[in-house]
């Protein structure tokens, strides 16, 4: 099976979150590949059978948490996502808020339902619980 985590980073904690999550879905022995929102092609995604989309989170810290004007076109433009599993993924510091609820909004039209799988990290780290949203996710 074949995995891309696509990322959009600012200084760099949600790139080292979507490097951890590449590389544990590579250890979980699936055809894994990690790209920026920047250069990632229409073909990449199609090609791909679980794509993970992560973004900063931007707000006024304890609300109102969006994903970034950039984030938003770029993944506007997008192909379908409805045959493929789909996760999100973000970086914060204090609440991730509506953050996932505005990804979800955005790609609406191109998701099947409700995206289940949520990866948040204030370090970019993957802790152990999200390791097991991962695994639950992939079974
Ligand atoms: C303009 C701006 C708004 C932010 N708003 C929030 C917020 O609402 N909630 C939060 O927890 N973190 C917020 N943050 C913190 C970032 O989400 C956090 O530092 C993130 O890890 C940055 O990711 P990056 O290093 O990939 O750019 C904000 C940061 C900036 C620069």
């Amino acid at each position: 099976m074949k995995a891309l985590v696509i990322y959009y980073s600012k200084k760099g904690t949600t790139r080292q979150f979507a490097y951890e999550i590449d590389k544990y879905l590579k250890n979980s022995n699936l055809d894994s590949r990690i790209i920026s929102i920047y250069d990632v092609h229409t073909d990449d995604i199609k090609q791909a059978d679980i794509v993970l989309i992560g973004c900063w989170t931007n707000g006024l810290f304890l609300f109102l948490q969006h994903p970034d004007n950039i984030w938003k076109k770029y993944a506007k433009q997008f192909p379908e996502l409805k045959d493929k599993k789909v996760g999100f993924f973000t970086t914060y510091l204090l609440a991730t808020g509506s953050m996932f609820s505005q990804m979800q909004r955005v790609l609406k039209e191109k998701l099947s339902g409700t995206v289940t799988l949520k990866l948040k990290s204030k370090n970019g780290k993957l802790s152990e619980d999200n390791k097991n949203l991962i695994k639950q996710f992939l079974s």
